[in-house]
């Protein structure tokens, strides 16, 4: 069944394995959402249902609370929860610092919201996410859907002044209608090609009515968990650099592959 994942699929999934077995009995964690988080769902319930493991799971969108519910991760409230021990979630980009975009799958409001809340956040991603400086991906912002379009030209007009490479803005749709987030909002994606000073812009970002939230997040993210696709896992700390090169094996995991759904 591994024979028919790509490599990219391979080297998500070695990536959330791996941070699968960084939770431990006990542990509240946050669950990202993406394709990349879904493998550690996946991998989490496995060790839920086999292993007999105890975790109460705070999802970070409607995807991940069917997800994590379908293969018996207890699922609770972040109000619940109040604080996690551990969120693992995926990313679109993360560079050296470890500061990351996010919010490809439109769900950053709450995956930054439940990372905040944690005392670590560890970022699941294949080795293609990698950037020497953050911005090729498009940058999504959540914004009010009252008034986007003003909210839109404002946004661009400040980007004149940021140390940016491109400055337009599209709204992100869903089909023929614009896409809507679980907290009922719209995402502008900005298309910067190059960040200069990401926490900078984070900030000015956040400052302007009817921005929700941006997807930049700065100083969050502690370690990297980074896939490839021959099964190679690579540990990246922020404090310590690279602390682990492994390679794992797939076989043991081979029932986890039966449904793809994402
Ligand atoms: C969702 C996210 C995802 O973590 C990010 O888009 C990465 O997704 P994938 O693992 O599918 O590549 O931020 O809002």
């Amino acid at each position: 069944m591994t024979g028919e994942l790509s490599p990219i699929d391979k080297a998500k999934f070695v990536a959330a394995k791996r941070a699968a077995d960084m939770v431990e009995d006990g542990m509240r964690v946050g669950l990202g959402t993406g394709s990349t988080a879904a493998w550690l769902v996946r991998c989490l319930g496995e060790m839920v249902r086999n292993e007999g493991l105890k975790i109460r799971g705070v999802p970070t969108s409607t995807r991940t609370a069917e997800l994590a519910r379908e293969v018996g991760i207890h699922v609770i409230s972040l109000d619940e929860a109040k604080w996690l021990d551990l969120t693992i979630d995926g990313a679109d980009e993360f560079d050296t610092d470890l500061n990351l975009i996010k919010g490809g799958g439109g769900a950053l409001l709450q995956e930054k919201i439940v990372a905040t809340a944690s005392d670590q956040m560890v970022v699941i991603a294949d080795v293609g996410k990698e950037v020497e400086t953050l911005g090729s991906f498009p940058l999504p912002v959540e914004v009010i859907p009252f008034g986007w379009q003003t909210t839109q030209a404002l946004i661009e007009e400040t980007l004149v002044s940021m140390d940016v490479l491109g400055r337009s803005a599209t709204l992100r749709m869903n089909g023929d209608r614009p896409f809507i987030t679980d907290e009922g909002n719209h995402i502008l994606d900005l298309h910067l090609n190059r960040i200069g000073n990401p926490r900078q812009l984070a900030l000015v970002l956040n400052q302007m009515p009817g921005v929700v939230e941006n997807g930049l997040f700065i100083d969050i993210c502690d370690t990297v968990v980074i896939g490839f696709g021959d099964g190679k896992v690579e540990i990246r700390d922020i404090n310590e650099g690279t602390v682990e090169t492994d390679r794992l094996d797939f076989v043991e995991s081979d029932n986890l592959f039966t449904d793809l759904a994402d």
